[in-house]
């Protein structure tokens, strides 16, 4: 066949298998979701029921005076390291025995749709939980009345325009409208004119386009200098404790460490969910800038952060931020030594576990995973693999239904897609 023929005959049934996928999967999303039948009886206000937590010993090993707080809400954004607070939130979780607000049937809260409590497994009018996580599109009031009034709300950004070049890459096979788009780079080819290339209303479309301000649970094609863009970023504020930054991951585990009053162990740390260095292009300075403009909405939100980040540094103390930052760092390489065969990631091909197999995006394998090490010592062995084990693995062990995605999975392998 010639070349041209053969790229449109794979282009075409690329097309048909996805266009056949995603009406299948959107057909069981449907049947995996709770009916929507939230009575207005069962609508209670924003403010919570849920009990603070009991008051337990403070931790004395430190010698510090704090009690840690065991009640989290980590508004989990997608492409900003969250699957790394993930593993944080669930080593965390099962070493208090907490009760974690998972999704029924997959990874996520019925994502894009916004979050409703009845998506939570086991709801119950009235159901409080320590620790909700997983990838939802954030509505407060939803999420307020599951958890005690004094829960601490975090979530993390990170830099828009890396942001967006970063979803592009893992989920723009699933976003139809980039399918027309021409040559090696789409993402160049998208940042040209990207009102041309877009459309709002396009299936899986807001993976484009400020996603940062989606998954907040905002309208992501707001005028980005229109005044209810101020308004919702305030509110972010107001309502979130600590918004940590991706590119100052130490510094915010710091930060969450402070305000949680955990151990430094309970914030260790492998990087999950990493792409391979050669799948990551360096955004030029004229993509960069394209790529911010059209993230608006979001360099708004991540300016305002960045900011806001750095007054609680501040307030910290630099060189207390500077000690403890090198503790973390320390800590880690020394686990890293003691759990990691060979002392750093490896691609998919090279993972000899499959239960530490990491999630890939469609149609490639550009996500590395780890080898554990073969002899670790009795101490560190338990923690060594809970620290390596991916996401779907781990919400597995912890006892999450996720038949949809693995469905999903079974397909993706028999079609070695
Ligand atoms: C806790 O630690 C402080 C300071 O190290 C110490 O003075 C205190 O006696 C300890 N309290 C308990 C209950 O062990
Ligand atoms: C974030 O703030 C720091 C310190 O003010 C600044 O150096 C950096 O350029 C900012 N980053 C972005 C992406 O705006």
């Amino acid at each position: 066949m010639l070349p041209q023929r053969k790229h449109w005959h794979s282009m075409g049934k690329g097309l048909v298998l996805g266009v056949l996928l995603t009406s299948f999967m959107l057909l069981l999303y449907s049947y995996a979701a709770p009916p929507l039948n939230v009575g207005v009886a069962e609508r209670v206000p924003a403010s919570s029921s849920c009990p603070s937590s009991p008051v337990r010993p403070p931790a004395n090993t430190t010698g510090r005076s704090c009690r840690p707080k065991l009640d989290v809400v980590f508004m989990k954004t997608h492409k900003t390291a969250s699957s790394t607070i993930l593993n944080i939130l669930f080593r965390f979780g099962q070493k208090h025995g907490l009760r974690f607000a998972f999704p029924n049937g997959r990874n996520d809260f019925d994502y894009p749709s916004f979050f409703e409590r009845t998506q939570v497994q086991d709801y119950r009018p009235g159901a409080c939980f320590n620790i909700i996580c997983n990838h939802m599109r954030f509505r407060y009031d939803e999420v307020r009345g599951l958890v005690a009034p004094d829960a601490a709300f975090v979530t993390v950004l990170r830099d828009p325009a890396h942001l967006f070049e970063s979803s592009f890459h893992y989920f723009g096979p699933v976003v139809p409208l980039t399918w027309k788009l021409a040559g090696e780079d789409k993402l160049a080819d998208f940042l040209r004119d990207p009102r041309r290339a877009y459309d709002p209303d396009g299936f899986n479309a807001h993976y484009l386009h400020n996603l940062l301000f989606f998954d907040l649970g905002y309208d992501n094609e707001l005028e980005p200098d229109g005044p209810r863009v101020t308004e919702h970023i305030l509110e972010v504020e107001r309502r979130f404790d600590l918004v940590m930054l991706q590119e100052y991951f130490d510094e915010s585990l710091v930060l969450l460490r402070e305000l949680l009053c955990w151990e430094l162990e309970d914030v260790l740390y492998f990087k999950l969910n990493a792409r391979r260095a050669s799948a990551v292009p360096r955004l030029s300075g004229e993509l960069y800038r394209r790529a911010t403009d059209w993230n608006a909405l979001d360099a708004r939100l991540y300016g305002h952060f960045n900011a806001t980040f750095w007054r609680k540094v501040e307030a910290f103390g630099w060189e207390r931020m500077a000690r403890e930052v090198a503790a973390l760092r320390r800590e880690n390489e020394r686990l890293r030594s003691i759990c990691i065969d060979g002392g750093r990631a490896v691609d998919a091909a090279a993972i000899q576990d499959s239960s530490m197999q990491p999630w890939q995006p469609l149609g490639a394998k550009s996500i590395l995973g780890y080898n554990l090490k073969k002899r670790i010592g009795q101490r560190h062995r338990q923690l060594c693999r809970k620290m390596l084990t991916p996401e779907i693995q781990y919400l597995t062990d912890l006892g999450v239904n996720l038949w949809v995605t693995k469905l999903w999975s079974r397909i993706r392998e028999f079609l070695r897609w």
